[in-house]
């Protein structure tokens, strides 16, 4: 594997050993994958955030490597945390576990990582350009980077995610190579889709094709929310980094001859019903969970406009980032959601917060990516369904 010069000289240690130890663990890399070199990122987003997730042994090497002096040198922003950092408290989150979170965040502060604490870094300050290098670890925003966007992005772990960090360099293999990059399966989707039907269609291709990149078409009308569920729950059922959507993701043009010669897979209307089906093993939801991703703030607009008015009687949170929170506080819609009984949470999310240990039963989500992992996670039954259909449910 190449080396320039200066890449030469981090791992020989000429800058310190934590740059030397984060250089051998990416050309370590670099040469199981077969990468010829490195490559410059623009950004890095480290996963592995979430006390629940990483527990104490996590802690003890973030700590471990902030002492020893790792410095970011890219901009570096954090997926979500075990619960909302401030107001965690009113989350049913014990003191212990709000100490051990605070701790985690406290060591990536210290090596200059900016703690945003959300899935969607591009909707929060960290929008990659076309074409760009990153090193990113949160399966949804890989898939939104790589295919919404056309940056490029392996799904990293936490240590490779902080690695590239810490050098501003990742191995070039994988989805930074265009040649990973064409589609080998096209997905023929003969319905008609709205909300959570697109997480219903990326639950049952990721879970059909494992991995793979697949080519859409026949999705109609679409907004960039109902790509970033598409997405995350592709991630979630299967292992699926890029996807290509026809007039609609940058690269869709360039494969469009290729994908005559395609294996094909048909999406239509039962597929869809089968998809709700699989995911739902309960329908009287006690809670209901909106946001994952985290929800932008055109989408708590749109849940907005629907709760106004409205009394809820089950519970309703909608995660969401700080980010989306200054603009929904400023357009009032933070205040019309609580007024109707709902609460919003930032920093964390249903999935990586301790929800097993909170008295709900039924978790209803409009989520293809959280119906998927709920059960796993959280060991929480599931109602999957449309936004309306949620919201009848609370009113109930
Ligand atoms: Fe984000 Fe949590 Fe879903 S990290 S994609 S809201 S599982």
């Amino acid at each position: 594997m190449y080396l320039t010069r200066e890449e030469e000289g981090m791992l020989s240690g000429k800058e310190g050993p934590v740059v030397a130890k984060c250089m051998k663990l990416l050309v370590r890399l670099g040469e199981i994958y077969g990468a010829d070199r490195m490559v410059k990122i623009g950004s890095s987003q480290a996963a592995g955030v979430s006390y629940k997730s990483i527990g104490e042994p996590g802690l003890e090497f973030l700590r471990g490597f902030a002492k020893e002096g790792a410095r970011v040198r890219v901009p570096t922003f954090l997926n979500p945390a075990g619960m909302d950092l401030r107001n965690w408290k009113n989350f049913g989150i014990s003191e212990k576990f709000a100490k051990k979170q605070k701790d985690i965040i406290d060591a990536f502060k210290e090596m200059d990582v900016i703690t945003t604490c959300s899935c969607t870094p591009y909707l929060s300050g960290n929008l990659p350009r076309y074409g760009e290098h990153l090193a990113w670890s949160e399966s949804s925003a890989v898939a939104f980077a790589n295919s919404v966007i056309g940056a490029r992005t392996n799904r990293e772990g936490g240590p490779s995610a902080l690695a590239a960090a810490v050098t501003g360099r990742t191995s070039n293999y994988g989805l930074h190579l265009e040649d990973n990059r064409k589609p080998d399966f096209l997905i023929k989707v003969e319905t008609g889709l709205k909300d959570g039907d697109f997480g219903a269609l990326g639950y049952l291709v990721g879970k059909t094709l494992k991995n793979g990149v697949p080519y859409f078409s026949g999705i109609g009308d679409c907004t960039t929310d109902d790509l970033k569920g598409l997405g995350a729950a592709m991630a979630a059922s299967g292992a699926i980094a890029l996807y290509h959507v026809e007039n609609k993701t940058p690269e869709a043009k360039s494969y469009r001859d290729e994908t005559k010669n395609l294996e094909r897979i048909e999406f239509s209307v039962e597929d869809l019903k089968r998809s709700y089906d699989e995911l739902s093993d309960c329908d009287a939801p006690n809670l209901i969970t909106i946001g994952c991703p985290h929800a932008s703030v055109s989408e708590i607009g749109f849940l907005t406009r629907k709760l106004e008015g409205k009394k809820l009687k089950k519970d309703l949170w909608v995660f969401t980032s700080r980010a989306a929170k200054v603009w929904a506080d400023e357009m009032g819609y933070t205040k019309i959601i609580e007024e109707s009984g709902a609460k919003m949470i930032f920093d964390t999310c249903m999935v990586v917060s301790p929800l097993e240990e909170l008295d709900f039963e039924c978790i209803g989500t409009n989520s293809g990516k959280a119906a998927k992992y709920l059960p796993g996670f959280c060991k929480k039954k599931v109602f999957f369904a449309d936004i309306d259909t949620l919201i009848e449910k609370g009113l109930k």
